[in-house]
């Protein structure tokens, strides 16, 4: 009988991707996937650490899980607990210290080693944890039978990061900068698509910053990655996240207007709008620079729609600082966003600077923020009211009948209607909107 596998994502997409990888490497090795963990044989928490709250929600889930182990045991039952991801990157051998319930600790960088881990977990007692940075690619390692699991699929193409952010624990979890090659990335997106895929999603932690050899032997940067994805027959849509203002190169600006299958959003985050911020988060461009990038990429492409990354309260962050922040909203006019609290991370420079801000004064900036933001993104899809625009269906909606997909500027849209299906691609009519969707029905060739 197949052993079950339980995996709860936390985090980025680039994790939703991971643990993708992780279930169909385990297929190989008699695991069947399991919604209920309770009648898990392993259970895999692929964690995230970007935030502490994110890092914190791991152990409860964790004592959760500890509970549901002792009431299979009382059946005569076992279960295996892991911890992958970047809290697993980060904290290592302190998680098993913290959390005795656990048995395997997995870096992202690793994971394609699980079977080898379980092996060992059932020769030894106590926790067995890997978090190397091995000199092997996992993508080398992994099956290569990837196929999608719907009409929309992640594919990673590039992870880690050079930059270091002053905020950031990616260049700690997720490791160097590094790019798989073109070859490669075509090669998956050409399964994907042929296992129904219609939209890819190229991920990266620094996606825009991919660079690889090309099958010509040249040296390709993402446009020209883009531009030969948009040839593989079938695939009618492509994104990518996400992406570094540093990284918006003229090519890759020019594709937006040339690529009809590259969509026409982009999120870029710029984290703060005060040039004395962004340079103490060392994010090495100035308010103006991001002001000019997003003007190119509306000359190139004049529907294009933004989202964005924000923190407030970084370090020295003063008023004169926010209302940098709010004006620079203000002007670029944002379509959707996310906005946090600065959280200080062990081990990054932001969490030892001087003149840390008080929670109550983050909390208003971030108030403050959050309502400019979700008032343009209303602005934003009432715009959308009363115009026809192709949507992708991905799953079905809340009530029997219902279709979900989305607008090329991922907003989803609601539709009943019994003769379109998952993987359609159909023009609607957007008759509505609500607080996180758009409602609307599908328009008939005459
Ligand atoms: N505190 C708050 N937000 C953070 N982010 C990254 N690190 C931190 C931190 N220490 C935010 C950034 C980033 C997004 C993924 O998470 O805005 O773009
Ligand atoms: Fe979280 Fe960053 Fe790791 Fe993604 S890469 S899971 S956002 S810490």
């Amino acid at each position: 009988m197949a052993k079950k596998l339980y995996i709860r994502t936390f985090g980025c997409q680039m994790n939703v991707y991971d643990s993708e990888r992780m279930a169909a490497l385990l297929a190989h090795h008699g695991y069947e996937r399991t919604d209920r963990p309770e009648d898990a044989d392993l259970v895999i928490l692929n964690t995230c650490h970007i935030r502490e709250k994110a890092a914190e929600k791991v152990y409860s889930e964790i004592g959760r899980l500890a509970r549901l182990r002792e009431v299979r045991r009382r059946h005569g039952g076992e279960m295996l607990l892991a911890v992958a991801g970047c809290v697993a990157q980060a904290e290592g051998e302190l998680v098993a210290e913290r959390a005795p319930a656990v048995d395997i600790v997995v870096g992202p960088q690793a994971y394609h080693r699980l079977p080898e881990l379980l092996a060992r977990r059932a020769r030894a007692q106590g926790a067995v944890i890997d978090t190397d940075f091995p000199p092997e690619s996992k993508f080398d390692e992994l099956p290569r039978d990837v196929t999608a699991s719907g009409p929309s699929a992640f594919l990673t193409i590039q992870e880690g990061c050079d930059k270091f952010c002053t905020f950031c624990v990616v260049p700690y979890t997720r490791g160097a900068e590094s790019s798989r090659p073109a070859a490669e990335v075509l090669a998956e997106a050409r399964r994907l698509v042929a296992t129904g895929a219609r939209e890819i999603v190229l991920l990266g932690q620094n996606v825009n910053a991919w660079h690889g050899e090309g099958p010509d032997g040249r040296s390709w940067n993402l446009a020209r990655l883009i531009r030969a994805l948009a040839e593989i027959e079938g695939l009618r849509r492509i994104r990518y996240t996400t992406s570094h203002p540093n990284d918006m190169d003229a090519e890759l600006i020019r594709a937006h207007g040339e690529v009809d299958v590259l969509m026409p959003w982009l999120h870029l985050p710029v984290q703060s709008g005060s040039d004395r911020v962004l340079a103490a988060m060392n994010r090495r461009y100035t308010a103006d620079d991001y002001r000019r990038i997003v003007d190119a990429l509306r000359t190139a492409r004049p529907d294009i729609a933004l989202s964005s990354d924000f923190i407030v309260g970084f370090p020295g962050e003063e008023e004169a600082d926010h209302e940098a922040t709010l004006r620079l909203v203000e002007e670029i006019g944002f379509a959707q966003a996310y906005s946090f609290k600065y959280s200080p991370r062990p081990g990054t420079p932001g969490s030892v600077m001087p003149r840390q801000v008080p929670e109550a004064v983050k909390q208003r900036r971030l108030e403050e923020l959050q309502a400019l933001l979700e008032a343009q993104q209303r602005a934003f899809n009432a715009a959308t009211v009363g115009r026809t625009v192709p949507v992708l269906f991905e799953r079905p909606g809340r009530h029997p009948g219902q279709l979900v997909g989305r607008s090329p500027w991922m907003q989803a849209v609601v539709v009943e209607d019994a003769a379109v299906g998952i993987g359609d691609l159909a023009p609607v009519a957007i008759t509505a909107y609500h607080a996180h969707s758009l409602g609307g029905r599908i328009v008939r060739p005459h």
